[in-house]
């Protein structure tokens, strides 16, 4: 066994969802779980589960689990098939509530983590996305069809493409949709999609494909789709690029009508996009450089995860750093300011860290220059 504490601590989860303690009666409308395994080593014990058939297993877990009070971050166990299998609950709607004969079980069994291109860490919200409303609004309408996908018939959302500079929130907000989503999300990085070998990316993307629309209502999100659809006049820089671009219109064509399967792609330049790839989107959402209001709300969230005090003229970094995407105010400018501040020994950060990053950034903009003197 791997530590006692760990035993404590799954007999405490197991005391918090026992039935006695919810007494208002309050009942979940959804759980999500994921698969977290044993509570102890074992080596005849394989701890990846696969799970057929969704369906089967939501009433499966529902018969077994009716009546136990479900609290995020805490566990539910198998008591049937596998027993003391422990699932994490990722999300209980509402939180501490009761799994009913209505509750909806999903489980994220999950190629998000398994696919080593897939670092989403499920922490990122949509809240923590500061601005880009058109992408926000969409992820809205993503998340009512998902819910009802038969509702929307033929006009389903199928095919979007986020586009816009670098830095500006694209991949961060796909993440903060899988964190919202019951549904498998695929996430892949264009470039992992293409091999050593000719045909390696068509069968590639023939398996991503054939994945989500097995495992439908899914996303696939393609971050960096412009590696893999480059328009037909970049041809000459990779000899397979059409046989790549050919490979993803007859996937995103083969996808039956009636299958929820939600297509993203992201690129920093639609206009490289191959224009048969580009046209199956039906919409393509630009993702632009913060506002003053926005750059100030990204100063800020960010300070609050400082692990230094600061004092700091915020307005004053809003007006020094037009101009730049929400990456580099973070990275650039805030981390440097704070790495600056602890590499000389202060205990608060100051304008004159932020000076330093500024400067270090070289930022071509004439109001730094005289800003502090
Ligand atoms: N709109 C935003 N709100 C809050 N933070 C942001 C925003 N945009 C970017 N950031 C910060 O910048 C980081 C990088 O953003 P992200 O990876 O989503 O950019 P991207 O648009 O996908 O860029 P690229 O085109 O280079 O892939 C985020 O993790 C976050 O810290
Ligand atoms: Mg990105």
């Amino acid at each position: 066994m791997k530590s006692d504490s760990k035993q404590h601590e799954i007999k405490t989860s197991n005391q918090k969802n026992s039935k006695i303690e919810n007494d208002n009666k309050n009942y979940a409308e959804l759980v999500v779980i994921k698969p977290v395994g044993y509570p102890f080593d074992f080596t005849m014990m394989d701890e990846d589960i696969e799970i057929k058939n969704p369906k089967l297993f939501e009433e499966y877990a529902r018969e077994q689990w009716l009546g136990l009070v479900v609290r995020e971050k805490s566990h539910l166990f198998d008591q049937k098939i596998i027993p003391d299998y422990g699932f994490e609950i990722i999300t209980a709607k509402p939180n501490n509530s009761i799994i009913s004969e209505d509750t909806k079980i999903k489980i994220i069994t999950d190629e998000i983590e398994k696919n080593k291109d897939n670092k989403i860490k499920s922490d990122i919200t949509l809240d923590d996305i500061v601005g880009q409303e058109n992408a926000k609004s969409k992820v809205k309408v993503i998340t009512k069809y998902l819910d009802d996908p038969e509702s929307f018939g033929p006009w389903a959302p199928k095919n979007i493409l986020f586009y816009g500079l670098p830095g500006t929130g694209k991949t961060m907000l796909v993440k903060a949709l899988a964190n919202e989503l019951d549904v498998p999300l695929y996430l892949v990085k264009a470039t992992s999609l293409i091999g050593e070998h000719v045909g390696d990316a068509s069968s590639k993307i023939h398996d991503l494909f054939k994945k989500a629309s097995e495992n439908a209502p899914s996303i696939i999100f393609i971050d960096e789709i412009d590696a893999i659809a480059l328009h037909r006049s970049f041809q000459s820089l990779r000899g397979d690029v059409s046989e790549i671009v050919n490979s993803l219109l007859t996937e995103m064509d083969g996808i039956e009508e009636n299958k929820s399967v939600i297509t993203i792609g992201a690129t920093n330049n639609q206009t490289s996009l191959d224009l048969a790839v580009r046209s199956r989107f039906e919409e393509e959402i630009e993702f632009k450089l913060p506002d003053d209001n926005e750059r100030l709300t990204i100063i800020e969230k960010n300070l609050k995860t400082m692990p230094l005090e600061y004092d700091l003229d915020l307005e004053k970094i809003v007006k020094l750093t037009r101009g730049l995407s929400g990456r580099d105010i973070k990275e650039k400018i805030l981390k440097t300011s704070l790495h600056n501040a602890i590499s000389n020994d202060c205990e608060i950060i100051t304008m004159e860290n932020i000076e330093y990053a500024l400067n270090s950034f070289k930022i071509k903009n004439s109001d730094v220059k005289g800003m502090f003197e």
